[in-house]
């Protein structure tokens, strides 16, 4: 179903962000037939270009990063013919009374600011200024979302200035994510999990993001920021929210963003003896991460694993383990809710202790599994296996299974639709840093060293340690 009518205007429009994911993104729903007929796409950023130069560096960006078999030379000449160009420059006046110019009326705005954050203000203001926005218009921003409670808040301040919290749209990608919705679907669609998800019934959950890549490339922007400000703030910290909160009283934005808060308000700090930093070490092709980040010194984390808990009734007693990582075994993203042994074994000590485990798959293979035990065929008596219930779900849905959409796709198609479940508001992404910086913080003072790892491994072997301490083990990183 298309959506309404719309003119989007991407800031930073020939940048990096907007060549790999945006402008491939919305390609793709234009193929998908979701993008109405006068819909329009407006490239904006400081560099010079015309229309046509922006549309071939358009055709470009489809032809390099649409992964998907779509790139039908024909469609991509009619996308294009929906795209305009116009020059801004967002610290001064240049280009702002043509770019209100190009905007119909009657239709949905959204201004997507793919830029550095410290233009988040300028740009904010000077829509208000030059009258470009009005009071249905959506801005889309992107993290970094500030660097610690501070920055974050003072960048809420600047676009509060400007704009109302229903019309701002906090990009967290890892929520556009196909599975990450249906771990919700499956949590409260289902009578089946509800009832064991607490700690009574749950031993520990990890959630791992675990990479091959390396941070070459964008090794400075990286060392700035490290595992920790980079992807647990964000990413894992929604991944966590959605896992444990509450059943919100229905699927709409605020409701769900009330239980995430309040989950990450619950969060304990976490002290120093669980935490494991770490940094990829050289191979005999390949720099060590210090290499990469051009800090022989560098005390930036490219690995991180930490035991969370939560204080409320529901989770007490049940750690929460996140980790991830760069350069590591395989490319891999989970979630695994790891039951407890039942009570009791009527079948005997010999039979072994075994127990559920739901696992959820992001990425690669979306997907969940769920283990559970059976007796092993054969005449050799009463023998228990663990064996999957598996559900790949482009197997389970056959061709029914559109093609799984992208985050980024799915994600601007709902702040056209204006729906901002899933979406950060403000105050969560406040209440993340709170929960973060003192761990920083306290890494920072103590002149805590990351331990090396050896590149495509696990990660280093204290991370191990921490679980094994507790008798528990991470479930392996593999494809
Ligand atoms: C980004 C991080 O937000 O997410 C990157 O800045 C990381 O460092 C990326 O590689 C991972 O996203 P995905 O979708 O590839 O898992």
């Amino acid at each position: 179903i298309p959506v309404d009518d719309f003119d989007l205007v991407i800031f930073g429009g020939t940048g990096d962000l907007a060549r790999r994911k945006i402008l491939p993104g919305l390609y793709r729903r234009f193929c998908a037939g979701q993008m109405p007929e006068t819909a329009r796409i407006i490239g904006a950023a400081r560099s010079e270009h015309d229309t046509e130069e922006f549309r071939q560096l358009v055709r470009d960006a489809i032809r390099e990063f649409s992964t998907k078999n779509t790139c039908d030379e024909g469609q991509i000449g009619a996308f294009l013919e929906r795209l305009d160009y116009v020059q801004v420059d967002a610290r001064g006046s240049d280009g702002w009374d043509a770019l209100k110019e190009m905007m119909r009326d009657g239709v949905v705005k959204a201004y997507y600011f793919s830029v550095a954050p410290s233009l988040f203000g300028d740009i904010a203001e000077r829509l208000q200024s030059y009258g470009i926005a009005d009071e249905s218009a959506r801005i889309v921003v992107e993290k970094p979302f500030g660097r610690d409670l501070d920055s974050a808040k003072k960048l809420n301040a600047d676009l509060a200035k400007h704009f109302d919290e229903t019309q701002i749209y906090r990009i967290d990608h890892y929520l556009g994510k196909e599975t990450v919705q249906n771990l919700m679907a499956v949590r409260f669609g289902n009578i089946l999990f509800e009832p064991l998800w607490n700690s009574q019934y749950v031993d520990h959950i990890q959630i791992t993001v675990a990479e091959t890549v390396g941070v070459g490339g964008r090794g400075e922007y990286y060392d700035r920021s490290g595992a920790m400000r980079d992807m647990v703030q964000n990413h894992l910290m929604q991944l966590l929210c959605l896992i444990a909160m509450e059943p919100p009283s229905r699927f709409d934005p605020d409701a769900v963003r009330d239980e995430k808060l309040k989950v990450i308000r619950a969060l304990e700090p976490v002290d120093h003896h669980s935490i494991v930093r770490g940094q990829y070490e050289a191979t005999a092709t390949e720099p060590s991460y210090r290499e990469d980040a051009g800090d022989p010194r560098s005390t930036t984390e490219s690995f991180i694993a930490l035991r969370c808990m939560i204080s409320n009734w529901r989770w007490a007693g049940t750690p929460f383990f996140l980790r991830t990582g760069k350069k590591l075994k395989a490319r891999t993203s989970e979630i695994a809710v790891m039951f407890k042994d039942a009570p009791h074994s009527i079948f005997g000590e010999e039979a072994g202790r075994h127990a559920n485990v739901l696992s959820i798959r992001l990425q690669p293979n979306e997907g969940m599994t769920l283990k559970v035990t059976i007796k092993e065929p054969g005449p050799g008596g009463m023998r228990l296996v663990d064996v999957p219930l598996d559900m790949s779900f482009a197997e389970a849905l056959g061709d029914d299974a559109e093609e799984i959409t992208d985050a980024y796709e799915r994600l601007i198609m709902d702040v056209i639709r204006g729906n901002q479940t899933l979406f950060m508001r403000g105050d969560e992404v406040e209440a993340a840093w709170a929960w973060t910086d003192p761990l920083i913080e306290s890494w920072e003072k103590r002149g805590d060293m990351p331990k090396a790892y050896e590149a495509y491994s696990s990660g280093p072997e204290e991370a191990a340690m921490m679980l094994h301490r507790e008798g528990r083990r991470w479930r392996e990183i593999k494809e």
